[in-house]
């Protein structure tokens, strides 16, 4: 479980902030809870009042009739008050709903949008599941606190109050008998708050684990199925759910401790009072209009110690809910525009240059890259080659500042990446990532991902610079194929090439590809290669490849090893210096290759 975070705000100053343009209308709403809830008072008020007018002289029905006009004035009195507390009731569950949803919406964008900046870190620090959980449910829980837990306090806190002051009015001693049990009730629900705060985090955990689960094995169905564990998977998921539910019953059960003291105090309020009030009225301290207005009336104070507990546990699960979308909602990303971040609309030239560049993951022990050095001149084709795991992606995600350095620098066109601005940075760079990724869309709106405006004709250009518009035009829709979620319906091949042209398709001024032809055939890969030697626009291309045919036409191959560039230079100055890369051709292409 994780420690108490400190935020700039506390969860209701929070709330507040984002109650933005609605914070008059909340206002009004909880005066409008106050006011409604003290015309409850009303009522039992005119009743006992008609209760004394009623028993005034010794013959009840003559008082009554002398004083008619008074009886049907306090009668219509109540029947107009009642009417407007029931239209202010109305007016004010459409306020609260209104704030609640405008929050909940302004609150939703901005999480929204604070998870689309995030960096590297953040997303693998995060699980998607987690993430929705809150997105979804927490949310709730927060929108339902403003329309409801807020009101419920302030509904409870006005009835409670406004029957004690009018009880204290009427009489103090019965006043005193009736409200000294609220501190009792105080010490009980504050108790209750301790034992079931840590239950509504531990919920909160167990339901964003179980949506988790249920996420990854969505998305993970073809693995589920491939591995036959379907029942491993569902008994699995059986047991969060499970565990979900047993922890739901173990935090209500916790209310059920203290629930008996709690009704036994407010069952025992109209017992203290029938004995009480009977006794002052023998000794003709209260009037039979008094007692009646006490009897009345003292639900108000017995129904807020009775909610009270309720209450604190709705207040507990907004509290836990809270705690985890502000940890996003404050979360800040740390590669960031810096704040003289030099603007740079004009299209880079491309130059592209490591400077000792040295880096290790946070979270990692050991340094991935290691005094990396190089300059990859506009137009110039750099391969990078070396075995998994040597540092090849995380080498070129220094590029469009997905990570930073721990030392050394990164530069584009002579400048610092980092003192670019990340926008101007990234549209100048076509990247197409080792998993590729896409969306649920049609195939051109894929390919046209980064680039909007693109035409038809230009979407199949891209496509046939990526040796992809043959397979395209072959299925049933073409272009307008939807493909599934995550490219589902298509082969490895397929989609890497998809991931190419859209690639392409923002003209970028840096291209990297990061294995991007591994799972496509050597015919087509040589057409790639052709295609990408004859771009219609300037391009410093870097290529992680894996095969000899790749590399073999680059100005420049970098063989990396633990992290380190152990060779540079063309093919052929490589395969003259007869180290690794040199091995790696024989490996490839076979002895008699290597000295064409
Ligand atoms: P292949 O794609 O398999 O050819 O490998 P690569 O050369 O692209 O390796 P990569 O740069 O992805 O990884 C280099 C090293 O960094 C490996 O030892 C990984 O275990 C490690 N690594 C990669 N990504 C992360 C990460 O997000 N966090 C941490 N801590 N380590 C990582
Ligand atoms: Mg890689």
């Amino acid at each position: 479980m994780d420690n108490k975070k400190q935020y700039p705000k506390s969860r209701l100053g929070w709330l507040w902030e984002n109650m933005e343009g609605k914070h008059a209308l909340f206002i009004v709403a909880l005066i409008g809870t106050a006011v409604y809830n003290m015309l409850q008072l009303v009522v039992p008020h005119f009743s006992g009042k008609i209760v004394d007018l009623f028993r005034q002289a010794q013959d009840s029905k003559e008082s009554l009739t002398a004083n008619s006009d008074e009886f049907y004035r306090l009668i219509i009195l109540m029947v107009g008050l009642t009417l407007l507390r029931v239209t202010i009731v109305y007016l004010d569950c459409m306020a609260y709903e209104r704030v609640s949803q405008a929050t909940l919406f302004r609150i939703r964008n901005f999480l929204y949008n604070k998870i689309q900046r995030q960096d590297m870190k953040f997303y693998s620090t995060y699980r998607t599941g987690d993430l929705m959980t809150r997105v979804t449910g927490d949310l709730d829980a927060v929108r339902h606190n403003i329309a409801w837990v807020i009101r419920c306090i302030v509904e409870s806190l006005t009835l409670f109050l406004s029957a004690a002051i009018y009880f204290f009015t009427i009489n103090v001693k019965l006043a005193l008998c009736v409200v000294s049990l609220a501190p009792l009730i105080f010490l009980i629900v504050f108790r209750f708050r301790k034992q079931v705060a840590p239950m509504h985090k531990a919920l909160r955990e167990k339901l964003a684990g179980m949506n988790t689960d249920a996420q990854e094995n969505i998305s993970g169905n073809r693995v589920v199925k491939a591995f036959a564990r379907e029942e491993y998977e569902k008994e699995h998921f059986d047991k969060t759910n499970r565990d979900y539910r047993d922890t739901n019953i173990k935090t209500q059960k916790v209310w059920l401790k203290f629930f008996p003291f709690v009704e036994a105090i407010a069952n025992a309020l109209p017992v203290i009072l029938l004995l009480v009030g009977g006794v002052f009225i023998i000794r003709g301290d209260i009037t039979m209009g008094d007692y009646v207005s006490f009897s009345l009336l003292i639900w108000a104070i017995a129904n807020p110690m009775r909610m009270m507990g309720n209450i604190m546990n709705e207040f507990q699960r907004f509290s836990a809910a809270s705690d985890k979308i502000m940890e996003i909602y404050y979360s800040e990303a740390e590669i960031v525009d810096h704040p003289d971040a030099i603007a740079h609309p004009e299209r880079f030239e491309g130059r592209v240059e490591f400077d000792h560049v040295s880096f290790r993951y946070e979270d990692g022990k050991l340094p991935v890259l290691k005094d990396i050095s190089f300059t990859a001149e506009p137009g110039e084709t750099v391969a990078i080659i070396g075995e998994t795991g040597c540092g090849k992606t995380s080498l070129i995600q220094m590029i469009p500042r997905f990570y930073e350095p721990n030392s050394g620098s990164v530069r584009v066109d002579g400048v610092p990446v980092e003192n670019y601005k990340l926008t101007d940075l990234r549209k100048n760079i076509g990247l197409a990532t080792q998993d590729v990724l896409l969306y649920s869309d049609t195939i051109e709106g894929n390919i046209a991902y980064g680039a909007m405006t693109l035409t038809a004709e230009e979407v199949e250009k891209y496509a046939r610079y990526s040796a992809a518009s043959d397979f395209i035009r072959s299925m049933p829709e073409g272009y307008e194929t939807i493909v599934g979620e995550r490219g589902v319906g298509l082969s490895g091949g397929q989609k890497q090439r998809i991931s190419l042209a859209r690639a392409l398709a923002i003209k970028p001024s840096i291209l990297i590809l990061d294995d991007t032809t591994s799972a496509v055939d050597m015919e087509t890969e040589k057409q790639i290669q052709h295609s990408l030697r004859n771009l219609d626009f300037p391009c410093t291309k870097i290529i992680i490849a894996q095969r000899i045919s790749t590399t073999k036409f680059c100005d420049k191959i970098l063989v990396l090893k633990d992290g380190k560039i152990i060779e540079s230079g063309n093919h052929r100055e490589l395969v003259e210096a007869n180290g690794y890369y040199a091995e790696l051709v024989k490996l490839q292409l076979g002895e008699s290759v290597v000295s064409a």
